[in-house]
Formats: C-alpha cells, structure tokens, sequence
C-alpha cells in the first residue's frame, strides 16, 4: 500500500480537460474578487464580533482580527502560488496530491469538506436567525413574540423547544443548491447583487456608527485576564477551554493577552473564503493572473472593513453590554436607532445567503474533485451535458446540508469549520515549498517572495491559533478525521485512480 503516491500536475490538468469532466470558463478576475468578498463577509463579522468582545477579548477583539488577518494572509500567499501553478478544481487537495502524496492530499480534501459543509451549514442556521429578526423587528413585535413559530424556527427565535425544525435554513439551503447546480455564471449573478447590498450594509456599520462612538468604552483596551463572564454560556467548564490554556494548566478565562488570542482563533471564521477562491480555479478564464488578484485583494478588503467594523462596535457599546449575537444591529438598538437596526439586519440577511452559496459551491468542487480521482466513487464527478456543472457531488451536498442545518443544532460550531481550515492551512503552507523542491521546473505565475520564512510563519501562526480553539472542538475534529481515515482505507486507496490507472472517458 503506497500512502505517499502521487498524482502528477500534469495528470491533475490533463484530467480537468477530459470532456464530461470539464467545467466552464467563464470568471474573471472581477468575478473572482465579488466571489471572494462575497463568502468573506458573513455571520463572523455579523454575529462573532459580540461573542468574541463579550466572552474573550474586550474592545482588544481588533487585535484579533488583525491577528487572524495575518495568520489568513501569509496562508493566502501560500494559496495563490499553488492555485496559479496548478489552476484545477479541488484546489489544496489537487495541490497536495502533486506535493505530499495521497494521505496527506486525503487529509486535507476531508478538513475542507469538513470547512466548506459546516460553514454551509452554521450560516444558514445564522441567515435563519437573522431572517426571523428582521422580520419581528419590521412588523414591530412586542419583545418574546416571533413573526415565525418556535417549533418551524429551531433555536433562532432563541427558545428551547425542544425537537424541532428550522425550516427557514432548510429552504434557504435547498434553493441556492438548485441555483448552484443549474450553473455557475446565473450564481455569480445573484452572489454579485447581494455582495454590493452586503458592503453597502458594512460601511454603512461604520459611517453611522462613528457618532454613537463614547471612547470610554475603549478603556481598558485589553480587560485585566479574570474569569469568564457568567452569561457565557459553559464559563468555566473544561471542555470550553482553549487547549492551550488546559496543556498550561492555567485556570479557564478570558480577556488579557490570551483573550486577544482566543478572540482571534475564532474571529478566524469571518475570513474564511479566501481560499474558496481557490477551489474555483478550472472555472477561471486567465487563472495564473486573476487567482491571485481574487485572492488577496478580497482579503484585504475584509480586513480593512473588519477593523473598522470592530473599532465602531466595541466604542458604541461597552463590551461587557455586547449582546453575543446580532452585535451589530443591537448596537444601533442600543442607542435607540431602530430603523439602523432594520437595515443592519437586512443587510445581514443578504450577505448571509451568499456565504451560503459560495461555501455550498466549495463542498460541491471538493466533492468533485475527490470523486473524479476515485477517492471517493467516481459518479460524483459527473458533469452535466448541458449546465456543465457537478450535478451529482451537488445535489447530494445539498441535500446533506440541508437535513444538517435543519435538523441539527449546529449553528454553534464556527470552531469546527475553524479547525478544518487551520489544518488545511498548515499542511498547504508545506506543500508550496516542498512543490518548490520536488517540481523546481513548473512554470509558476505567482512566486512568494522569501517562500521558507512565509510558509514557516503561516504554519507557527495558523497552529498556535489551533492551539487555541477549545479543547471540545479538538475532540469532534479528531472524530472526524477518525471517521474520514476509516473511509480512506476500506475504499479510496483500493481505488484511487492513481493506483488502477482507470481512464476518464
Ligand atoms: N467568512 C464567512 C463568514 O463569516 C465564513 O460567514
């Protein structure tokens, strides 16, 4: 059994060509960065804002963003040199495959599944969530009483009933999967209209917000480290705690330095995308330029609005008043501006759908991917005759997704797409400079400049903020890499293309 066998690059690009197996090119880089910027933008900045303030940082929580920024950005770098060298579908799984062998490619296709399936799922429970206020807050519901029943709402409404549906998050999923599997460039349509109305929303966050600012809420900047707060929901307990703090046998808590560094192990959510950027490469018209453009000028516009963002929120209200979600609206509800509130929260409707369709579309491209080499059954890979999409690995993520966020409550699990990324992140960031050894010829559009200390700081970085994500979280990430290994040895590395040699077509 040969756990380090490789796919060529060549093999990897010669298969994208294969009809019936080929997607459309038709994005730009224009596209790419709307794209980018549109799954960029979403319930993190939306709802984790608050959480973060509230429960780990204090007004500090922009120096988690700018922290979690710089850990995205030096993997961003790493991100671009592959996608622009090896422009396929699948992305760091493709990459990997070439770079470090089967297991390792195996590993990182499952943490991204993983990522892009879970972010699918938690933000439509977060779109629901925020559909269900913008609603009670337009036809002016007395407080306690919901436009949409608890029992089809799940935990959005906020009450515990028990057993339910969200049927919101449900419909929401099973719509943008059929726009998705009808064809790209009507999605890149819609995902354009709802980015603009989304980034019209956040600076609108920032200008209106300015005047609310009461700087004696920046002090103090970093809170004195303490217990953590008691309306955080399991303070104390030792699964909640970051991992780090357990291995240092430190007491649970929040705030200080650590607090800075916790905040950004979870802020971390509001950046991914980036990277799905990425995973949309075949459907690139001039990928060795326009990937790393889409790339990092997304990224930088994210963090630019990001900061801003948690500089207005933190100075209008005092962090330990911070509602832990729907922070933003509150904020302006906060100082009595209603009509601000409506509008944040329709923007957040807006922008939440389209973190859904592009995550769904990255789940779907990874499925495909892993599918056309057989590491997963080959049907999956099959592309339709007309709408030239993956009509199979599609349908079936979404209906998995829907029946995930609609009948599971898994709206709190930002950490997991977390670590599935981070992983994925350290294991690229390896790759690109062990590629630079093993394949020095390939023609490579995007080189990064001082490639050993960028790839050796995004992996210190992205690890030291695993190290920080809580220590449940490691317990359900271990589970499913358990899960995934099982399937890997029972199926793919019998039938690994790579290994039978089956032709495409
Ligand atoms: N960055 C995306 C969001 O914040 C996943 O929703």
């Amino acid at each position: 059994m040969d756990l380090l066998r490789t796919k060529s690059i060549e093999q990897s690009l010669a298969d994208a060509d294969e009809p019936g197996y080929r997607l459309k090119k038709s994005l730009s880089a224009l596209d790419l960065t709307v794209f980018g910027i549109g799954v960029i933008i979403g319930a993190g900045i939306f709802t984790l804002t608050g959480r973060a303030a509230h429960n780990l940082a204090g007004p500090a929580v922009v120096l988690s963003f700018v922290l979690a920024a710089v850990g995205c950005g030096l993997a961003a770098l790493c991100y671009a040199e592959f996608s622009a060298a090896v422009p396929v579908a699948g992305s760091a799984y493709t990459f990997s495959y070439a770079a470090l062998g089967e297991i390792f490619a195996w590993i990182i296709g499952w943490d991204l599944i993983l990522e892009f399936f879970m972010a699918a799922a938690t933000v439509a429970q977060g779109w629901s969530a925020y559909f269900g206020t913008f609603l009670d807050q337009l036809t002016g519901q007395p407080s306690g009483s919901h436009v949409i029943p608890d029992a089809i709402a799940y935990g959005a409404n906020g009450a515990d009933v028990g057993f339910n549906v969200d049927l919101m998050a449900m419909l929401l999923v099973l719509l943008l999967g059929t726009l998705m599997v009808l064809g790209i460039k009507e999605s890149m349509r819609v995902n354009l209209a709802l980015v603009s109305l989304k980034l019209f929303i956040v600076v609108f966050v920032i200008v209106a917000g300015i005047g609310f600012i009461d700087r004696a809420n920046w002090t103090p900047f970093v809170p004195a480290s303490s217990a953590p707060p008691a309306d955080v929901p399991q303070a104390g307990s030792t699964l909640a705690q970051p991992l780090l703090q357990w291995l240092l046998g430190l007491e649970p808590s929040s705030y200080g330095v650590m607090g800075i560094f916790s905040g950004a192990a979870l802020v971390f959510f509001a950046y991914l995308g980036f990277d799905i950027v990425a995973t949309t490469a075949e459907e690139a018209k001039n990928p060795r330029r326009d990937l790393p453009i889409g790339i990092i000028a997304s990224l930088v516009v994210c963090t630019v609005l990001y900061c801003a963002v948690a500089l207005v929120v933190t100075g209008m209200v005092s962090y330990e008043d911070i509602t832990q979600s729907a922070a933003l609206a509150n904020a302006f509800a906060y100082h009595g501006q209603t009509w601000m509130a409506v509008i944040i929260s329709a923007g957040a409707v807006a922008g939440l759908t389209t973190v859904v369709l592009t995550t769904l579309t990255g789940a779907t491209r990874m499925v495909f991917a892993m599918g056309r080499d057989n590491l997963l059954p080959l049907r999956l890979a099959t592309v339709h005759p007309r709408f030239r999409t993956p009509y199979v690995a599609g349908s079936l993520v979404t209906l998995a997704c829907a029946l995930v966020t609609g009948l599971t409550p898994v709206g709190v699990l930002e950490e997991m797409v977390n670590i599935g990324t981070l992983s994925a992140f350290v294991l690229v960031s390896i790759a690109v400079w062990v590629l630079r050894h093993k394949r020095p010829d390939l023609p490579r559009p995007f080189r990064v400049a001082g490639l050993p200390v960028i790839a050796s700081l995004a992996v210190v970085v992205c690890a030291y903020l695993m190290l920080n994500l809580a220590i449940e979280t490691w317990l359900r990430f271990l589970v499913w890499l358990a899960v995934g290994f099982a399937l890997y040895f029972l199926y793919s590395v019998r039938h690994a293309r790579v290994g039978t040699g089956k032709k495409l077509s």
